[in-house]
């Protein structure tokens, strides 16, 4: 076949890329999802891959932090550009279906999963799903405390220890779910007052609040840090890698996440956003994670928590109350009140 103006390989070339074309019209007919995911990478990019062979929608995947996403996508609800956000800490999911920046959906797949993720649901009115449960709590690093000569920490109130100054890494609560958590955990523990005077107290100990809440994790793995508090699974994804890391479910007792799903609202894609949505609370889609080293408890019933996940019968909870803490209001007047009286804090 001749076409005008190209040599007889390029023209090759052009027919091999529109026949290329033509047979992945399947793909190309099922069109495209813009994914906004709050998880690991890996874990992100495994979910994505798993999705697309399924179903030949093409998925355009970002991935941030839970407290960046709430933020992108309320600055965005003029003109939406994602169509779904998947996981990240449920509190940020609650205050954006407050704030109507996200949408019901009733997902036929519901009937399968455990009660928190169902309660979870009901308290957003509709618009973000339980997808997994994650507990609070902290990991150090072995080596380092031994070379330290500490002991170890086994409570909250441990790493108040001054030889612990700038020995402790955990993120900023503003971008980080992980963070934010910790922060509602302490009030719903100790009181407001007690957990402020808590949380100043702990600055002086703080080498860096990073913007992801899993990265305290790898800076323990590698002994940048001594003590990261994270969600535990993050610890486990490093103590799988063989990092001499030890985890600790804090003696006061501590909080958990719910991490979530929600639809935006005015999603461009919306028919593929609600095929995300039920694929995502489908047992076959909850068992990838641990594939990707991703070890949060599933929110399917008959999806088995990964074996290395952290046993929850032996952590002491907190009743978190996530439709308080999840609720604009507070959310906003927390922050706010850590960024005057905590962050602003000289070392
Ligand atoms: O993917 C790891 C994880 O800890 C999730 O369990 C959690 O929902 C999310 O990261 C929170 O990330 P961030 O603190 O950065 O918002």
């Amino acid at each position: 076949m001749a076409i005008a103006g190209m040599s007889g390989r390029y023209a090759l070339a052009a027919v091999v890329s529109v026949l290329g074309a033509i047979g992945s019209g399947h793909a190309q007919a099922q069109g495209n999802l813009v994914l906004y995911c709050a998880v690991q990478e890996e874990w992100c990019r495994a979910m994505v891959n798993a999705f697309e062979r399924k179903t030949g929608i093409k998925v355009a995947m970002t991935r941030k932090s839970s407290g960046e996403f709430y933020a992108q996508v309320k600055a965005e609800s003029a003109n939406p550009r994602g169509d779904i956000w998947w996981g990240g800490t449920g509190d940020p999911h609650m205050q954006a279906a407050e704030e109507g920046l996200t949408q019901p959906y009733r997902s036929p797949n519901m009937a399968g999963l455990h009660d928190w993720a169902v309660r979870q649901w009901q308290q957003s009115k509709e618009r973000a799903v339980g997808v997994y449960a994650g507990a609070l709590g902290f990991g150090f690093n072995t080596k380092l405390l031994a070379a330290k000569n500490l002991p170890e920490p086994k409570c909250w109130a441990d790493l108040l220890n001054p030889k612990l100054k700038d020995e402790v890494q955990v993120a900023d609560p503003n971008s980080s779910g992980t963070s934010y958590t910790m922060l509602a955990t302490m009030v719903q523990l100790m009181g407001e007052d007690a957990a402020f005077d808590y949380l100043k107290k702990l600055h002086r100990n703080i080498n860096q609040y990073t913007k992801s809440g899993a990265a305290p994790a790898k800076a323990t793995s590698t002994g940048e840090t001594l003590v990261g508090i994270t969600f535990l699974h993050d610890m486990v994804t490093f103590i799988v890698g063989k990092a001499p890391i030890k985890t600790v479910a804090p003696c006061e007792g501590t909080g958990y996440e719910i991490g979530s799903m929600s639809i935006i609202k005015g999603a461009r894609n919306l028919e593929n956003a609600k095929k995300w949505y039920d694929w995502a609370l489908t047992t076959e889609a909850q068992s990838i994670g641990a594939a990707a080293k991703a070890f949060q408890v599933p929110s399917h019933r008959e999806a088995k928590p990964p074996d290395e996940a952290p046993d929850f019968r032996t952590i002491k909870f907190i009743q978190y109350d996530f439709a308080k803490y999840g609720s604009s209001a507070e959310r906003r007047r927390l922050l706010a009140k850590w960024d005057k009286e905590v962050k602003s804090l000289p070392k």
